[in-house]
């Protein structure tokens, strides 16, 4: 079969590869189309501590059942996304439920052979039926969507409450779709990139550049004085750790969504005054998919702006080389 190869650092490449034999549990899925997301990049830059090439990477996808055994819900032909993480089912969180936390939680296209290929196998247990309405590209966008809801539900915004998002990747304005979809009355976003900051433009959020200004000074300027309810730190970066926590206002919640590549300073003395709340959030449950694949039923959330390239599998290396560069690109989704 078809498929995009990470084989060393910085190098991805286009092969023909066995197609993969369903092990117990597990369904064979015909991908349609597959995102690059964040985390396949670290797989790229070779600096993913878990992540050995050579690798199909890729775990936001659609496509189609190829096979399964008898299932109450599911059968071949069946249009599909999957939550692709691997979970042990033994560990505290796991037997609470929490399985998205597990201890020693894994994700297909990291651990074990992901989507960026004809067919990829998935356990039965993390497949999602997509309606009729739903296209295959925005279906591979279910999983980043879900990541957004599960994350503003983290939260715990409230009707009319005022929003900051450092960081307008594609992470961070889905959380903003989501956080207009829960009401919020408000929406400043933050980047150093123009490109992207366009994008968060036509979403109809207040756009500021990074490079030029200090987002606090939009948000206090906006807020009397106050500071935004909720912060979303989703940029990563030493800078955006510090503004997190001088554009939030008393008694507010900042939600730190990054994976920081080293971990950054946060002045917690500046936190205690105003009793603010920090907290974090990881991946997303059953219930966060099945809402991101409704906002997409009933059109509340279009997520098909953010594609900025559609790509056949073969030029894997152009896509993450669009991806590389934030002045080029969003989200970047190969067809196969
Ligand atoms: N919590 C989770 O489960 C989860 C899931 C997915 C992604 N993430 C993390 O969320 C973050 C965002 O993901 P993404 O896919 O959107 O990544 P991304 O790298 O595409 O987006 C980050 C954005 O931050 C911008 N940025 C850089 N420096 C900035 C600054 N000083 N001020 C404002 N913006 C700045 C970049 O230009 C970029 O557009 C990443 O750290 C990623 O690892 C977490
Ligand atoms: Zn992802
Ligand atoms: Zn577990």
């Amino acid at each position: 079969m078809k498929a995009g190869l990470y084989v060393g650092e910085k190098t991805v490449q286009s092969a023909l590869i066995d197609k993969p034999i369903p092990g117990e549990g597990e369904a064979l899925i015909r991908v349609a189309y597959a995102g690059i997301c964040g985390t396949d990049m670290m797989v790229f830059s070779g600096k993913h501590p878990r992540a050995k090439a050579p690798l199909v990477m890729g775990h936001e996808f659609s496509g189609i059942i190829e096979s399964i055994a008898d299932h109450v819900s599911f059968k071949p032909g069946d249009r599909v996304t999957v939550e692709p993480y691997l979970t042990c089912g033994r560990c505290a969180a796991c037997r609470a439920g929490q399985y998205h936390v597990c201890a020693t939680l894994k994700c297909i296209g990291i651990d074990k052979n992901g989507g960026f290929s004809e067919y990829v196998a998935v356990p039965v247990d993390r497949l999602h039926h997509l309606p009729d309405n739903v296209s295959d590209d925005e279906a591979a966008l279910v999983e980043p969507l879900a990541i957004a809801v599960h994350t503003v539900r983290r939260s715990n915004l409230k009707v009319g409450d005022s929003v900051a998002i450092l960081g307008a990747g594609p992470i961070g304005l889905l959380i903003g779709l989501v956080a207009k979809q829960a009401g919020a009355s408000e929406i400043f976003i933050s980047d150093i990139s123009p490109f992207r900051l366009q994008f968060a433009k036509e979403l109809g959020f207040i756009c500021v550049n990074a490079k030029e200004t200090n987002i606090k000074e939009v948000v206090l300027a906006r807020t009397d004085g106050i500071g935004a309810d909720v912060v979303f730190e989703v940029a990563g970066t030493q800078s955006t750790a510090k503004q997190m926590v001088e554009c939030i206002k008393f008694q507010g919640t900042i939600v730190v969504v990054s994976v920081y590549k080293q971990a950054p300073v946060v002045d917690l003395a500046a936190m205690h005054f105003r009793e603010i709340s920090l907290t974090t959030t990881r991946c997303a449950n059953s219930n966060d998919f099945a809402t991101a694949i409704q906002f997409m039923e009933k059109k509340l959330i279009d997520v098909r702006p953010l594609i900025s390239h559609r790509l056949p599998i073969e030029q894997i290396k152009q896509g993450f080389g669009y991806m590389e560069n934030t002045e080029i690109s969003m989200k970047v989704l190969f067809h196969l």
